[in-house]
């Protein structure tokens, strides 16, 4: 068999496409309500039942499940088969609160990993190619997701995890992996050791870049696809829903990560009145599982705000780059700003680094924002202030803000070796 051949669903008719959803949704519902009790409890207290739906629009009549549900019901709470089919346990990190836990039958795993073999595939990737792992290991899905991914699709992995930059970039040298899979704010990071101790970046092995777990604009794909010399590719997941690979952007058409809809039904839904929104329209994206056993969501709100657009590649919907979360959304004297704009703004002055930090502060009783960049390597420290009031009136013009900018040295601001953390509330501790 040709090992890269896409599977038959993945261009089946749309028709054929929703009629699958419809069957394994149906089961889904039928699952979570007779087998968790958490579900029972919020179907019956918002008055309907797996029986009353019929066609995928009777989804919206059903209630959301949000990351409050995950941890009002810590630790295994959610869980809607018995603890002995539980085969591994994922958990995020908790900064905000109680940390949410997920759980897997073994049926869920090779579900994971078939989807994480597709989406390697769909990035143009074999059992031929050596893929070197770089997203954590651990209670974080990136690394074991990415792990039994590869291992799936029949290539090499070299299963590195986070952390240790010098030595990533050391393995690459002598192992010569032709994928990487890892954050892309790490691959900055690890792309700067391989500068260091090689002189370049460029020649290196790696042809193929899969990147996720935190929003990057196109603009920082064109800086890796620039200083690494790859193709860089954008695969989307969140653990509650199952971890990375429930979305990947296809190598032919590099347009915003397709769904892989036959597991993971989405929605778009308005963020402040729940109201579903047609494909196209920008909100908050809602997942429902709809063959996961273990511990399947229904209408879970990711809190991630992008829009469905129709399938090109491949039969199923793609979703535009996520523009932000709703929690990362920053007010700023009434406008609403992401992060990934100023990004964007950083990354349009070519003598700064794509490194940078967001500082919240308050000023009397106005909030503003402090923007810490940093000059590329061999830019003179004497041209800050012109790129200073560069940034901050493209700031101005683009995002419509006035913020404070400031320009430091090469390697002033800490690097990422997982997700980066950009912006930093400042205004309760000053
Ligand atoms: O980050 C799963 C993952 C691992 C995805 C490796 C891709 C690669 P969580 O830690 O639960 O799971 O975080 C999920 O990360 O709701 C988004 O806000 C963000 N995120 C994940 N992938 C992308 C992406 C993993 N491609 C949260 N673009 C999600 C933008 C992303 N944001």
């Amino acid at each position: 068999m040709n090992n890269n051949a896409m599977e038959k669903i993945e261009t089946v008719s749309v028709d054929e496409l929703r009629s699958v959803q419809l069957e394994r949704m149906k089961k889904t519902l039928q699952h979570a309500y007779q087998n968790s009790p958490v579900y029972k409890k919020k179907f019956d207290e918002a008055g309907v039942h797996p029986d009353d739906f019929y066609t995928l629009d009777d989804l919206a009549k059903f209630p959301f499940t949000t990351k409050k549900d995950l941890r009002d019901n810590y630790p295994f709470g959610m869980f809607a088969v018995p603890q002995e089919q539980i085969v591994r346990v994922h958990a995020s990190s908790g900064t905000t609160g109680q940390p949410t836990v997920v759980g897997y039958t073994q049926n869920d795993i090779n579900i994971w990993s078939d989807v994480v073999a597709r989406s390697l595939r769909a990035a143009g990737l074999s059992h031929k190619d050596t893929i070197q792992v770089s997203y954590g290991y651990g209670l974080f899905t990136g690394g074991l997701g990415a792990h039994y991914g590869v291992e799936r699709l029949g290539a090499t992995v070299i299963p590195m995890s986070g952390g240790q930059t010098d030595r990533q970039a050391q393995l690459i040298h002598d192992f010569k992996p032709t994928a990487i899979m890892v954050t892309p704010s790490y691959c900055l990071n690890i792309i700067e050791a391989l500068e260091k101790k090689f002189g370049t970046a460029k020649n290196c092995s790696i042809k193929t870049g899969v990147f996720g777990a935190e929003p990057w604009t196109n603009e920082m794909r064109k800086e890796i696809e620039d200083r690494l010399g790859i193709d860089a590719l954008d695969i989307y997941g969140l653990s509650e829903v199952m971890g990375p690979g429930v979305a990947m952007e296809c190598l032919e058409t590099k347009d915003g990560p397709t769904i892989w809809e036959d597991h993971f039904y989405p929605e778009i839904i308005h963020p402040e009145t729940g109201e579903v929104l047609p494909d196209g329209e920008l909100g908050e994206l809602v997942f429902t599982t709809i063959t996961k056993e273990g511990m399947p969501v229904i209408r879970y709100r990711t809190r991630d705000l992008t829009r469905l657009l129709p399938g090109t590649a491949r039969t199923m919907r793609r979703m535009d780059k996520i523009v932000g979360r709703s929690d990362d959304m920053m007010i700023i004297r009434g406008v609403n700003v992401f992060p990934s704009q100023i990004e964007e703004q950083i990354l349009h002055i070519p003598q700064l680094e794509p490194n940078y930090q967001i500082q919240i502060c308050k000023e009397g009783h106005l909030d503003t924002l402090h923007i810490r960049a940093e000059m590329r390597k061999d830019i003179s420290q004497v041209l800050a202030p012109q790129l200073e009031a560069q940034l901050k009136s493209q700031i101005k013009t683009m995002v419509g803000i006035s913020v404070q900018v400031e320009v430091l040295p090469e390697g002033s601001l800490p690097r990422s070796e997982g997700k980066a953390q950009r912006v930093f509330d400042i205004r309760k501790s000053a």
